[in-house]
C-alpha cells in the first residue's frame, strides 16, 4: 500500500521523505489556502524534492477550464496528477485529459456509481472521501470495500486512493480491504509509527544497558590491515 501526505505543507512533507515513507502527496485549495502561498510556487518546491506523485487540483468548473487548468499543471512537473472534481464536466475532462496523457486523480467521490465512471473515463486515481462519508453516519470503509470488488470485478486498472483519513484506524482498514493507496494528514502518519509499547520498551532497554559492564574504549582492538 502506498503512503501518501494530504497537506501543502512543505516542510511536513520533507520530514516524511527525509524517513522514506512517503510515496506521493495530495493537495487541495482548502490546504493549499492554508499555507498562504503562492499555488504553482508551492506545487513546484513539493515536486522538486523528488515526490513521484503529487496532485494538484483544477479550480474551474466547466470543461474548457478544466482543461486549460490540467494541461497546464501537468506542464510543471512529470510527478503532477490533476485532481479533478465528480462531476459530469470532470468526467469529460477527465476522458479527454487522459486521451492527452495527462494523468488524473478523480476527486470529491462518495458513490461506487461514482467511482466506477470515473474508471470508465480512465482516471488514474480516484479519491473516495471516507472521513466525510462516517461524518454524515455512512460507513466510509463500506464504499472501498464496494470499489475493490468492482475494480477487480472488471479490471480497472484505476487504483483507490482512500482520502479524508482521520486516525490509524483508517489507515489499517484500508489497507485490509485493499485500498491501493492511503492519503492522510502529517499527524496521523506520525501516529503509525508509534506505540506506547515501543516507548515503555526502549526506556527499559536503555535503563538496563546501563547495568552492562562497558569495556574501557581503548580495550577494544583497532580491526586489523592487510
Ligand atoms: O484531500 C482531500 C481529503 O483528504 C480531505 O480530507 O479531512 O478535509 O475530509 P478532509
Amino acid at each position: 500500500m502506498k503512503l501518501f501526505l494530504d497537506t501543502a505543507s512543505v516542510d511536513e512533507i520533507r520530514r516524511m521523505w527525509e524517513i522514506g515513507i512517503l510515496d506521493g502527496v495530495t493537495t487541495n485549495p482548502s490546504l493549499v489556502a492554508k499555507e498562504g502561498r503562492l499555488f504553482e510556487d508551492v506545487i513546484r518546491e513539493i515536486c522538486d524534492l523528488g515526490v513521484p506523485s503529487v496532485s494538484a487540483e483544477v479550480v474551474g468548473t466547466d470543461v474548457p477550464t478544466m482543461l486549460e487548468e490540467g494541461r497546464h499543471l501537468a506542464k510543471i512537473h512529470p510527478a503532477i496528477y490533476v485532481k479533478v472534481p465528480m462531476t459530469p464536466a470532470g468526467l469529460r475532462a477527465t476522458k479527454t485529459l487522459r486521451s492527452e496523457g495527462i494523468r488524473v486523480n478523480m476527486t470529491l467521490v462518495f458513490s461506487a456509481n461514482q467511482a466506477l465512471l470515473a474508471a470508465k473515463v480512465g482516471a488514474s486515481y480516484v479519491s473516495p472521501f471516507i472521513g466525510r462519508l462516517d461524518d454524515q453516519g455512512q460507513d466510509g470503509m463500506e464504499l472501498i470495500s464496494d470499489l475493490r470488488q468492482i475494480y477487480d470485478n472488471y479490471d480497472f486498472d484505476t487504483e483507490i486512493l482512500v482520502a479524508s483519513i482521520r486516525h490509524p484506524v483508517h489507515v489499517l482498514e484500508a489497507a485490509k480491504l485493499g485500498g491501493d493507496i492511503a492519503t492522510m494528514p502529517f499527524g496521523v502518519m506520525e501516529k503509525l509509527a508509534q506505540h506506547p509499547l515501543t516507548d515503555l520498551g526502549l526506556a527499559r532497554f536503555l535503563k538496563d544497558w546501563e547495568k552492562v559492564p562497558k569495556a574501557p574504549r581503548a580495550a577494544i582492538p583497532a580491526p586489523r590491515r592487510s
